[in-house]
């Protein structure tokens, strides 16, 4: 870094350059792109600060070359039911196994990432920031454990991690004091892009009436045009709560009158999830000795499953003043959906497919916020708060004459939509191949008009599908995929592209189990083997999944 890169301060450096810069290595294991995103952050205010930093990818991450690093920053999500995101899988079970090197010498800090609405809050990052300092490095900086709003809080954790990774003699770094840069420069950690208002041109509920789903085909218009995105990206919605349970919420708190309260809760706080935390700061907020008990019997955990914020107040019913219940609350985060067009096709619009998640526990009806907020209460005409989020981890082969096998069931079929209008689009001349599956072929074909013309006009090469409740017996995707095996592994061998979206717990699991079958049915492989060609397909980006 020049004089110029530290900011317009140059009082702040030495007027000797540096002779060498000191190496910091950033990994991040991202599924969703927050990870990666503060890691580019971090090298960004690192490379002013002097340091030379390098952003390495868990999904690339060779464990066993570890010891090499001066200093490590891991900045890790920790996905579902405390899981790693899918890509880092390898490297974390590499670093967590017992093959591990020593790491004597290297010092490290961890940043995790979580969802408080999970049971295993940061749960990966957790055990990463204990591996590290068991195998012998050492902890320069506190780890910090961040919920969803964690903006904030990660910048502030990234100018104290470099603040304290600084080597003390200050004669190969420029000597910058990150914590005082906080205020003076703030912007030198880049905000994240602000959202902005699209209007609904199209709503559609793509299942037939009698289906037990409903998932609304959704096409956003924006003013200043749609904003620049690929097949691929995601897109999030900035939801509202419902205003019925707002009612119950102020109902219960004995705060109906409230309109500024009313408002807030609408739009900007989370009351729908409960965490430990949320109960922990209601029994301390009100003192309420029921609530107390329950903290400290240790229940807490259980008693929180499948439970919200409304039955958090009505089991200990006490009065609560608007700072109390926003104190208690998280902001509400937005929900991102696959974007499921492609600019080529559809122009400024953004589509996308969007299930409205209902179910009842302990006997009350709950609503997903962002898709029954979509499904419900917006209509063409309406606007909605959205804002791009990229994902450079699920793209498109950059040759269009390779060719590419796409694994949708349900809303996983969003981004494959965007995927064959680009295609149709470029005119790309390599096959694609797409496994769609629902519940029923006459109610849950989503999209199923399209896909035949895009057979037509052979934009889509084959479509296998697998109608899970059409038969006595299941049948899903990965049946299918087994089912083709051969010439599945025929596509792969032939440098295919492979594709999985939709959900995270059973489904990519499960698929990619069946891809790891059909490689030891068809090249009569051992696991092991099998195994191997399929990892080797995930390092060489040739198996990508969006996942959630
Ligand atoms: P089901 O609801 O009949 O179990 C889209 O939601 C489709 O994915 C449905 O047909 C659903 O079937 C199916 N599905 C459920 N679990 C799955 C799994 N583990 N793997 C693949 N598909 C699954």
């Amino acid at each position: 870094a020049g004089l110029d890169a530290a900011g317009g301060q140059p009082a702040a450096v030495p007027a000797a350059p540096p002779k060498a810069a000191e190496p910091l290595t950033i990994l991040y294991a991202s599924e969703s792109g927050n990870c990666e995103k503060l890691a580019g952050d971090m090298a960004k205010l690192a490379r002013k600060g002097g340091f030379k930093p390098r952003i390495v990818d868990f999904a690339d991450l060779d464990v066993a070359a570890l010891p090499a690093e001066k200093r490590v920053v891991v900045i890790a999500a920790t996905w579902g039911e405390g899981e790693p995101p899918a890509r880092a899988v390898r490297a974390y079970d590499a670093l967590m196994g017992e093959a591990a090197p020593r790491l004597d010498g290297v010092d490290f800090s961890v940043l995790a990432l979580g969802d408080t609405s999970y049971a295993e809050f940061c749960a990966i990052g957790k055990a990463i920031d204990v591996r590290l300092e068991a195998l012998g490095g050492r902890r320069a900086y506190d780890r910090a454990d961040l919920d969803l709003d964690f903006d904030k809080p990660a910048a502030d954790w990234i100018k104290g991690a470099l603040q304290a990774l600084t080597p003390p003699s200050a004669d190969n770094v420029v000597a910058v004091d990150f914590a005082a840069r906080a205020t003076a420069e703030d912007d030198e950690v880049e905000p994240s892009r602000e959202p902005v208002l699209a209007e609904v041109v199209d709503h559609v509920n793509l299942n037939s009436s009698r289906s037990d789903k409903e998932t609304i085909h959704l096409a956003l218009a924006f003013e200043d045009g749609a904003p620049a995105y690929e097949p691929g990206d995601s897109l999030e919605v900035f939801p509202e709560n419902d205003p019925l349970l707002v009612e119950e919420i102020l109902r219960a708190a004995g705060l109906t009158g409230d309109e500024i309260l009313r408002r807030l809760l609408l739009t900007e706080r989370d009351i729908t999830t409960l965490s430990a935390t949320t109960v922990e700061r209601f029994a301390k907020a009100t003192g309420n000795a029921e609530a107390k008990a329950l903290v400290e019997s240790g229940e807490v955990r259980a008693w929180i499953e499948g439970r919200q914020l409304v039955d958090l107040i009505e089991a200990y019913p006490s009065a609560l003043n608007a700072e109390q219940l926003t104190a208690i609350t998280r902001p509400l985060p937005p929900r991102a959906y696959s974007i499921a067009s492609s600019r080529k096709e559809v122009g400024d619009e953004v589509h996308l497919v969007v299930a409205a998640v209902r179910y009842e526990t302990h006997g009350r009806a709950r609503t997903g916020v962002a898709s029954t907020h979509i499904a419900d209460r917006i209509r063409n005409g309406a606007t909605v708060r959205v804002k791009l989020k990229p994902n450079r981890h699920f793209r498109l082969p950059s040759d269009p004459g390779s060719d590419i096998i796409m694994v949708g069931p349900g809303t996983g079929i969003a981004p494959f939509r965007a995927f064959v209008q680009e295609r149709r689009a470029t005119e790309a001349t390599g096959r694609a191949w797409l496994f769609f599956g629902d519940r029923h072929f006459t109610h849950d074909f989503l999209y199923q008009l399209e896909w035949q013309e895009a057979l037509e006009d052979r934009s889509l090469t084959r479509i296998d599908v697998a109608f899970s409740r059409d038969q006595p017996e299941k049948i899903y995707v990965q049946d299918r995929i087994y089912e083709h095996r051969r010439e599945l592994v025929e596509w792969l061998d032939g440098g295919a592209s492979f594709y999985v979206c939709g959900d995270a717990k059973n489904m990519a699991k499960d698929v990619r189990n069946a891809v790891v079958r059909a490689y030891a049915e068809v090249k009569s492989l051992g696991a092991d083997g099998a195994e191997a060609a399929v990892a080797a397909l995930e390092r060489a980006h040739r198996y990508q999944q969006d996942v959630y």
